[in-house]
């Protein structure tokens, strides 16, 4: 029963504290309304951007910056659709080498069709094993006001817009005989001297070798007559830009390089920067765990680290993609500011992370098989040796672990194209200094 008297007694109380509650709510909904009636006179959900920007800034600005990026990339793909099935008309006019451009042509196009699909429409995630992310990038749409003249040379010269291209001037002279002389023999055409002098312009026209001298009046090639090697080098990188920007997919060569097959035949093309390795066997050239022990560490002695040999920055394909363009410039960027050797630099801006105060490159990358496209180490410490691999044929060899370039270059040539097999044994594996 008290109890019950209690539960009345509190109804009462309830209910009379529930008037005054209604009064006080009306008077505090009216304050408050006028109160936003004044600070949104347009309404809560009104679109006044001004607002939406303050207040969503950051996210909103992310969304729709992806959003475009994503229309962008889509018209970029379409043009390549586009551009490729231009190209395949064009070709089948043609009676040489039908077949194989053709293939090559398709091989482009599935690339391009993949990335649309990627790209065109938000995917969920499909069951394990049938996931994969992207690293063939959207090529950039060319543009031909960079540079008519090359425009035009490149035209003529390259086969699927893709060329190999190599700088030289006179003081390599010797090599480069070797080096146009061996791809000549390969049946490669679409390839292009950049001559860095007038003597080597005469002698690549004298041999009927493409050749692309610049106009003496543009401010970076002054770096070519007077540069040491290392200004040179940078200078390789802001003439490339130009290439990727006309759209085109350079395989950049040093002249230090025998030629043995079309290397055409040997890409992947699936990533923005294909590259041959300085390493000399599977761990080196394709990366592996180097495990660093600190024993004062006790339990925790051994800490993993992540190694590569680096990339041969003397012998790379590159596709025209923001990515590459974005990695010639920095590389040439840092060039101009420091005392550095291009090839450290060219890695480090292709494999460091993104770190506090760093933006890391984002570019995609793989290694070629160190095998065909091989360097002068593989061959003299490892491959001359072995009965089974002094068999297999190399795409190219680069002498760039050797000085004695030249006679080694010649050596190669005796070796692989005349057969001579003890061609190469005359030379120590290292240089004696
Ligand atoms: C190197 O890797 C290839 C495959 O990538 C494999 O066939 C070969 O056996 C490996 N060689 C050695 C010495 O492990």
């Amino acid at each position: 029963m008290a109890g019950r008297r209690d539960g009345s007694l509190m109804r009462d109380k309830t209910q009379s504290f529930r008037g005054s509650r209604i009064v006080t709510a009306i008077v505090v909904g009216v304050l408050l309304g006028s109160v936003c009636a004044f600070f949104f006179p347009r309404g809560f959900f009104s679109l006044d951007p001004p607002i939406q920007g303050r207040r969503f800034g950051k996210l909103d600005l992310q969304t729709s910056s992806s959003q475009c990026e994503s229309t962008e990339r889509i018209n970029m793909l379409r043009s390549d659709i586009g551009s490729l099935s231009d190209k395949n008309d064009e070709l089948k006019k043609q009676v040489q080498d039908l077949t194989e451009k053709l293939r090559l042509a398709e091989q482009g196009k599935d690339h391009a069709r993949e990335q649309f699909s990627v790209l065109g429409k938000p995917h969920k995630a499909g069951p394990p094993g049938t996931v994969k992310g992207l690293r063939t990038n959207p090529t950039v749409i060319p543009d031909d006001s960079v540079n008519p003249r090359l425009a035009k040379i490149l035209e003529d010269v390259t086969v699927q817009k893709e060329l190999i291209v190599a700088l030289a001037n006179s003081n390599v002279k010797a090599m480069l005989e070797i080096w146009f002389t061996s791809i000549k023999r390969v049946g490669i055409t679409n390839y292009l001297v950049v001559g860095l002098d007038d003597e080597i312009e005469e002698f690549c026209i004298a041999n009927d070798v493409p050749v692309y001298k610049r106009d003496p009046d543009e401010g970076i090639d002054s770096i070519a007559k007077t540069g040491g090697n290392h200004a040179v080098s940078g200078l390789k990188f802001r003439i490339l830009r130009e290439f990727l920007q006309l759209g085109y997919s350079v395989l950049l060569s040093d002249v230090d390089i025998v030629y043995l097959q079309n290397p055409f035949n040997h890409l992947y093309r699936d990533s923005d920067v294909e590259s041959m390795s300085d390493g000399h066997n599977n761990m080196t050239a394709y990366g592996f765990n180097d495990v660093f022990d600190e024993p004062s560490m006790g339990w925790a002695r051994y800490a993993h680290t992540m190694r590569i040999w680096v990339y041969n920055s003397g012998f790379f394909y590159i596709r025209p993609t923001l990515p590459s363009i974005e990695l010639l410039d920095r590389v040439a960027g840092r060039l101009s500011k420091e005392k550095a050797w291009d090839q450290a630099v060219f890695n480090e801006e292709l494999f460091f992370p993104s770190h506090p105060g760093y933006d890391g490159l984002h570019a995609s990358k793989r290694t070629m098989d160190f095998y065909l496209f091989m360097n002068s180490k593989v061959l003299f410490k490892t491959v001359r040796k072995d009965a089974n691999l002094k068999k297999l044929k190399p795409v190219i060899l680069h002498v760039n672990y050797h000085p004695d370039k030249l006679p080694r270059m010649k050596a190669i040539m005796e070796f692989y194209v005349n057969g001579k097999q003890d061609a190469l044994e005359p030379f120590p594996e290292g240089s004696q200094w």
